[in-house]
Parts: structure tokens; C-alpha cells; sequence
């Protein structure tokens, strides 16, 4: 099954295509489509977000489309940055100017409130119609301060007491096997299975 997959994020393909490919999926990116457009992310939740952007790449290229969207809820911020994880610190900011202002609004904030999740919502969407829908999460706490150089975003502040690792202090093959679009691709796979089943 061939699969396009609407991300610029290099990080998040390289995760993405790494399982996809595992289960013999053939995954394709926008520039191998030549696919220019930059769908806008104005929905208030990562579902609306992770559906338009689906349904609008599958709309120019007609092939089976993928699109995730995730973030950061941090539950001392009431969820935040949540949906707005890429924009915390403005629009030309780096991850290392997002990690600072994520430890500066969590300033004194003691180790047992800092208690965060990763979410990953991903959209599967059909040209001939129907779609699929999964989310995976994972739980961790906002570390002190950035450690690790692995992975991508917030990976260096978000910290799993059960790994005693920060996410950039794991390898590619730990974090894809437990992290928040980890969960959410093998919910995927598990459906689209079902799909192909079914068209057999
Ligand atoms: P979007 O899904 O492209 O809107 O971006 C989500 C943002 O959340 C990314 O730019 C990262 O800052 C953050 N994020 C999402 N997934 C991860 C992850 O696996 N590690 C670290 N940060 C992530």
C-alpha cells in the first residue's frame, strides 16, 4: 500500500516512515509528490487539525493520505502549549527558544506538578472516501533542564521516571517503540490491516 504522507517535519517522518515501512508500507513525502502547499493548523484540537490537513493534501494529490498532528499538554500550563506545541514561541522560533520558555513558565514549579504528556493524533484519509482516526499518547514529567541530543522539539525536557531517560537521551529504535506517535502508528497499522483485509 502506498501512503503520502503530509509532513515537513523531517524528525517526525523519519519516525513515521521507520514503523510504516516495518509493516510494508510504502510511504511517499510531498516533495517526492512535488506537493507545495502549506495547509494552515486552526483547529482547536489535534483531530481538526491532523483531518484538514489529510483531507486537503488528498484533495491535490489523489493518493492515500497521512497526516499527523501533535504536541506537547503540560498539565500545570491547563493543557498548554497543546495544539499550539510548534507556535509556543512564536512562529520563527527554534526548540531550543520553546524548551526555554516551557522551563521559565514551569519556574519553581516542583518535580511531582510537572506531570506532561506527548499526544499524536493521525488521519488517514481515502480517495475513494472514509477515513481513520487514532491517537496515541505517552506520559512523562518536564525535566529541569534540556538533556540528550536524540529526537526532536521538546524530546530533551520530557523525562520518563520509568526509563529514567529524557526522550533525547533514548535511540530511535526505544522512542519508536514507545512513544506517543509510536502508539498511534501501531493503531493505525492494526486498522489499515483491517482495511486490506476487508478489500481482499
Ligand atoms: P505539529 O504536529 O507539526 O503541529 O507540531 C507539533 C510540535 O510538537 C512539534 O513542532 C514539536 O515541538 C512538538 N512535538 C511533537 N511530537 C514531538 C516529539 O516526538 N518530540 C518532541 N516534540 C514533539
Amino acid at each position: 500500500m502506498k501512503i503520502v504522507v503530509a509532513t515537513r517535519n523531517q524528525g517526525k517522518m523519519k519516525e513515521i516512515k521507520a514503523i510504516l515501512n516495518d509493516v510494508g508500507m510504502e510511504v511517499v513525502s510531498l516533495d517526492a509528490m512535488n506537493i507545495d502547499i502549506d495547509v494552515e493548523e486552526d483547529g482547536e484540537t489535534f483531530e481538526e487539525n491532523a483531518l484538514k490537513k489529510a483531507t486537503e493534501i488528498m484533495e491535490v494529490c489523489h493518493e492515500i493520505t497521512l497526516a499527523d498532528d501533535s504536541g506537547l499538554e503540560v498539565d500545570y500550563l491547563n493543557g498548554e502549549p497543546g495544539v499550539y506545541s510548534a507556535r509556543y514561541a512564536g512562529e520563527n522560533a527554534t526548540d531550543e527558544d520553546r524548551n526555554q520558555k516551557l522551563l521559565k513558565a514551569l519556574e519553581g514549579v516542583p518535580l511531582e506538578k510537572r506531570s506532561a504528556r506527548f499526544v499524536s493524533v493521525i488521519a488517514v484519509v481515502f480517495p475513494e472516501g472514509g477515513k481513520i482516526i487514532v491517537r496515541g499518547t505517552c506520559e512523562g514529567v518536564i525535566h529541569f533542564e534540556p538533556i540528550g541530543r536524540h529526537g526532536f522539539g521538546y524530546d530533551p525536557l520530557f523525562y520518563m521516571p520509568e526509563y529514567d531517560k529524557t526522550m533525547a537521551q533514548m535511540d530511535s529504535k526505544l522512542k519508536n517503540k514507545i512513544s506517543h506517535r509510536a502508539k498511534a502508528l501501531q493503531l493505525l497499522t492494526e486498522e489499515l490491516k483491517a482495511v486490506g483485509t476487508e478489500q481482499e
